[in-house]
């Protein structure tokens, strides 16, 4: 019978991390449990830098960004001496089950914790949406709406200097921010690792937009094509002088949206459910509305690049 859980957020943060802590913090406390945090994700379970958690200690943090409980990356998980040493720590406090927020690398420490004896649930959260499994990733809402508001700024200023601006989004190797900024922006371009990159044809696309237009936007997803060398193809082989922007971590800060909010509040409180219930190695997933609790190893077999390019065919159909 778990009596008393722990919840760390790991990997790159993102908004909505603070809403999740505080639903999962404050659904187990109602439920009876005792909630300890671990800062600094998987390293502070490694360090002994755990706290015992009160319904006061998550308050006034939701509407922040970030991760009030600090967060980390740390390769040396994946050995099982590190993991045991980490175990260990758990043990002291009669911890007998977690709770893991973060992305993907964030799960495979949760699977291999799971494969040790620990109950585990991990609460999908990253601006990337690059989680199989769940149509949403908790971050990936509030990102989108950081990048539409830069984007939107940027129209305005090269609309007054007949210019076309790049802008370089996150995304790590998934092109969803990309994809749906594009079409929440209305740009001319959108280049992401699912749907290719095609020089002439991005020329192509600009030059058509110079006839009628006094500014053409190109949202380019990260880690596809070196942006400067773009601006300067664009530059000169367009009637338009490009100019470009990386966005970097502005896409990871801010105040989480209502809707990253509530989901988070939603797999929070579900995640705590699902240890209650048994659940022993799953990850929250969120499809066609409904929250619902996944085996890990079934959401990381996921292609989630599948929405990706549907949704990139709908940005193609209003071009
Ligand atoms: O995974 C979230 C993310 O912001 C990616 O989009 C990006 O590529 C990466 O993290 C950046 O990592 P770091 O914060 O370590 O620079």
């Amino acid at each position: 019978m778990i009596k008393k859980i722990a919840v760390l957020t790991s990997g790159g943060d993102a908004p909505g991390m603070n809403a999740a802590i505080r639903a999962v913090t404050r659904a187990a406390l109602q439920m009876g449990l005792e909630v300890y945090g671990i800062h600094d994700g998987y390293l502070g379970m490694y360090e002994d830098n755990i706290e015992k958690l009160h319904p006061r200690s998550v308050s006034e943090k939701m509407g922040h960004g970030g991760t009030f409980l600090g967060t980390a990356r740390l390769k040396q998980f994946t050995d099982i001496e590190v993991r045991k040493v980490a175990l260990a720590n758990l043990k002291k406090y009669g911890i007998d089950a977690l709770v893991a927020i973060g992305g993907d690398g964030t799960y495979r420490g949760a699977l291999a914790l799971s494969e040790m004896g620990l109950p585990v649930v991990c609460i999908p959260c990253t601006i990337d949406n690059d989680i199989g499994g769940t149509e949403f990733t908790i971050g990936f809402d509030t990102a989108l709406n950081t990048v539409i508001d830069a984007v939107d700024k940027l129209r305005d200023t090269s609309n007054s200097h007949r210019r076309c601006s790049i802008i370089e989004v996150m995304g790590r190797n998934c092109g969803d921010i990309a994809v749906w900024s594009s079409i929440a922006t209305g740009a001319e371009v959108c280049i992401c690792k699912e749907t290719g990159y095609n020089l002439n044809e991005v020329l192509k696309t600009i030059r058509k937009a110079a006839k009628v237009k006094r500014h053409a936007i190109i949202i380019l997803a990260e880690n596809m094509v070196p942006i400067d060398e773009l601006a300067k193809q664009v530059s000169e082989n367009t009637p338009f002088d490009a100019r470009a922007t990386v966005l970097g971590h502005v896409q990871r800060g801010g105040a989480p949206s209502a809707r990253d909010r509530v989901l988070a509040s939603e797999m929070g409180v579900k995640a705590v459910h699902a240890l209650l219930n048994g659940s022993t190695h799953h990850c929250m997933c969120v499809r066609k509305g409904e929250v619902v609790p996944i085996p890990i190893e079934d959401a990381l077999a996921v292609d989630d690049s599948i929405q990706t390019i549907e949704k990139y065919e709908v940005f193609k159909l209003v071009q």
